[in-house]
């Protein structure tokens, strides 16, 4: 088969679709792999890489979407690869079709073959081509967390973890699914207090197997989170309702109960986010300030680590990439259901129920 991957040319996003690593497995089963100058160059990756790895490089966008089979890419198409994308066309990337109909009516007109990263999943509901991105996020929630309690950043001026003679900082988790341990994780090993919250009972005993006793875990109720608002100097959002809108855990008149400095980092922004206050950001300006709190709320997070996301997210998608060149899109997505639930729209027909039902008059 051959596989283009393009440069991706959505704002700041420095990711690409496949590592030289990744190439080198195609080419090692016969596939061609076409590969746009300097599509890796943000992730660290040179087109030397990828010669050597076996790959064509192409110069232009135009050369790999006219000569590939299947597309592989980071972030959904935007308008100005619309006209390139071919009748029969398989792609294999992020899409978010719920939250964009131009995009969904674009792909429909193309009768392209649309399978989403985001709705690959596992038999017990899992989604692993997500799960990495969540892992980094929940990292940097702490590290930029850090950062932002610095004084001259309008933080508190805390070192979260304390030196001898002076307590830690404390660290607040809403939601102790991926984001939330992870977060617990760093915001632990860089010494900080860390009390996690959750409302569900296993996620709570997990934690609290895994993580040393410096991680306290809580049920989550509107009455522990005032309570504890008052006195944490980092709180991370990371809660999450499958398919639907995030609560707003910290309300606007809450602000005030907390500490001037207080950093609140809202991973959950690209659900709506937990915070009332909470709007998206992005990396050229991250925060905003709201009654003396500092608010990070950048809803593509991963986008600034991109060598360790692009790393990352090509572990997860390089066996399934290497499952659809190898069988063709219908065997691979037959034989594999957690890969058959990709699918989104086929040949101008939307496939995948919850979207259906979300754009009932795109049904034909
Ligand atoms: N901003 C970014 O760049 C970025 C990157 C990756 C993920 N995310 C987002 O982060 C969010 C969390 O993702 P995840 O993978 O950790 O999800 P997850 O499903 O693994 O975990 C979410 C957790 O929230 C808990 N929860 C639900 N309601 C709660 C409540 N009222 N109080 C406390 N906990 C509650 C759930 O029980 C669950 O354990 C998602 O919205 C995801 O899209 C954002």
């Amino acid at each position: 088969m051959i596989i283009g991957v393009p440069k991706e040319i959505k704002n700041n996003e420095n990711r690409v679709a496949l590592t030289p690593g990744g190439v080198y497995e195609l080419v090692k089963y016969g596939h061609t792999v076409l590969i746009q100058q300097s599509a890796g160059e943000g992730s660290g990756f040179v087109d030397e890489d990828y010669i050597q790895a076996g790959a064509e490089i192409k110069p232009t966008i135009e050369e790999v979407y006219a000569s590939a089979e299947m597309i592989v890419k980071v972030k959904e198409p935007i308008a100005s690869e619309y006209p390139l994308i071919r009748k029969g066309q398989v792609l294999f990337t992020y899409f978010h079709f719920a939250s964009d109909i131009t995009l969904t009516r674009a792909m429909i007109d193309s009768r392209a073959i649309c399978i989403a990263y985001e709705t690959v999943a596992d038999d017990d509901g899992t989604l692993p081509l997500l799960t990495p991105m969540s892992e980094v996020a929940g990292r940097m929630a702490i590290q930029q967390g850090a950062k932002y309690l610095e004084k001259p950043i309008k933080g508190r001026g805390v070192l979260l973890g304390g030196v001898p003679g002076v307590p830690p900082g404390k660290v607040l988790v809403l939601g102790a699914g991926v984001v939330g341990l992870q977060a617990a994780k760093m915001a632990a090993g860089l010494g900080a207090h860390v009390t996690i919250l959750d409302i569900n009972m296993k996620r709570l005993r997990h934690v609290n197997d895994v993580m040393p006793p410096h991680v306290v875990t809580e049920y989550s109720s509107e009455y522990n989170i005032r309570r504890h608002i008052k006195n944490h100097d980092l709180i991370v959002g990371g809660v999450l309702i499958p398919g639907g809108k995030a609560p707003k855990l910290i309300t606007r008149e809450m602000l005030k109960e907390m500490k001037p400095g207080t950093v609140m980092v809202d991973v959950a922004v690209d659900q709506g986010g937990c915070f009332e206050t909470t709007r998206p950001t992005t990396h050229e300006n991250p925060t905003y300030i709201i009654d003396d709190v500092v608010h990070y709320c950048v809803s593509n997070m991963p986008g600034a680590v991109p060598y360790t996301s692009t790393l990352a997210l090509t572990n997860v998608t390089l066996p399934y990439v290497l499952k659809l060149a190898n069988m063709g899109w219908e065997e691979a997505c037959r034989k594999n259901k957690d890969l058959g639930k990709g699918l989104n729209i086929v040949d101008g027909a939307i496939v995948y129920e919850e979207l259906r039902s979300l754009f009932p008059e795109e049904v034909a």
